[in-house]
């Protein structure tokens, strides 16, 4: 039954099952940290298997634990659970159910796949040495899940000795798997800003001090830090999403906020850019006497793959799947994954799973999103072998 023939059957046994329950989660599509119905879907399924579960970690998370007959390692394997606030439009026999709410990056099929991982995993527990840890995390699209979950306890008992996870990849061929050697995503910070300054009339500029006029230096200024501060083989971002401030055109706006996210490829160079956003402010403060409120969040780390793992993981993905399938994405994403929180405390290797549909562009967040099914059998196959090829 642990062979790859034996693995490929379970897998091919399952799918109807796993397909129907994917559907189920789409057409009842949860958001950020309010996943109530898919966490029961998930315990039932869970319980049904008799794998002992903890709900509740971090608000709608789920750590779930099936033990082998034998003492060994701990190997995770996450997947998020929530959708995102678009309105599916109509057509899939499946669509969602809920207004303004959609599985537009794949969710849904993740949280299947893990499922059906545990489905073909349970069965072995009399032939495994070591765990198997099933993370189930809320609230993946505003970054803030996993945190909440490791805050929670999840790695408390036991801490895993690896991590695995996966996101469909609806530009990569089905059948395929996409892999990143190292740095696979990138960090994500966010600052908001009030920059304060004093109102008046906009005829008497003298007595006033002018936020928009402080706030329109901020903007330009910032973007010399990529440009003249980051080295060109570096990678930054920095964007300023959202900006607002003044009522009237003959009112000078006593304040200005702004929104913006930052994201790298590496500690150092967020650390660089945190600290030249500080100094611009500092100088704006003593150049133009515009004070300011600065509030710095990091949402995630970046997520980079630990190379012993995901060679073991290719090894077998190269098995499963075929050499030639089994492909070396060409750069990492300058979107972030908050995965990162689990990669960053323990080892961990992520895969992207091939969900193209021939003939159909799209790209995940879009209402026109879509998955080839065919990539939830072969998941299945690929993150089973790759969990059992883990343990010893
Ligand atoms: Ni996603």
């Amino acid at each position: 039954m642990t062979t790859h023939e034996g693995i490929t059957q379970a897998a091919d046994r399952l799918t109807d099952e796993i397909v129907a329950l994917r559907r189920k989660i789409h057409e009842h599509p949860e958001l950020a940290f309010e996943e109530q119905n898919t966490a029961a879907r998930v315990e039932e399924h869970l319980r049904k298997l008799d794998i002992a579960c903890r709900t509740g970690v971090g608000k709608t998370g789920i750590v779930a634990l099936l033990e082998g007959a034998r003492p060994g390692p701990t190997i995770a394997i996450r997947a998020d659970m929530d959708a995102l606030p678009i309105t599916e439009p109509a057509g899939l026999s499946f669509a969602s159910k809920v207004p303004g709410k959609m599985h537009a990056c794949g969710h849904d099929a993740h949280t299947a796949i893990v499922l059906g991982v545990a489905s073909m995993l349970a069965p072995l527990r009399a032939k495994l040495a070591g765990r198997v840890m099933f993370v189930f995390q809320p609230a993946e699209e505003t970054l803030s899940g996993a945190a909440a979950m490791l805050e929670a306890g999840a790695f408390a008992d036991p801490i895993p000795d690896a991590i695995l996870g996966f996101h469909n990849w609806p530009q990569l061929r089905t059948g395929t798997v996409g892999w990143h050697p190292d740095a696979v995503m990138a960090s994500s910070d966010a600052f908001d800003l009030a920059l304060k300054g004093v109102g008046g009339h906009g005829a008497h500029p003298h007595l006033a001090v002018d936020s928009i006029v402080g706030a329109a230096q901020f903007v330009t200024q910032l973007q010399t830090i990529v440009s003249r501060e980051i080295a060109p083989i570096a990678s930054a971002v920095v964007s300023i999403g959202r900006i607002a401030g003044g009522t009237a055109r003959n009112i000078i706006a006593p304040s200005v906020e702004l929104s913006a996210s930052v994201r790298t490829l590496d500690a150092d160079t967020a650390a660089r850019v945190e600290a030249a956003v500080r100094r611009i402010l500092e100088g704006i403060k003593i150049g133009m006497r515009i004070d300011y409120e600065l509030k710095w969040t990091k949402l995630t780390p970046v997520l980079r793959n630990d190379r012993a793992t995901m060679t073991r993981v290719l090894e077998i993905a190269r098995d499963t799947l075929g050499p030639a399938n089994v492909v070396e994405m060409p750069s990492p994403s300058m979107g972030s994954e908050d995965f990162a929180w689990f990669a960053e405390r323990v080892p961990s290797a992520h895969l992207r799973i091939g969900s193209k549909i021939d003939g159909h562009d799209t790209a995940i967040h879009r209402a026109d999103y879509q998955l080839n099914e065919q990539m939830i059998p072969l998941a299945m196959k690929v993150m089973t072998r790759a969990v059992l090829g883990l343990l010893p």
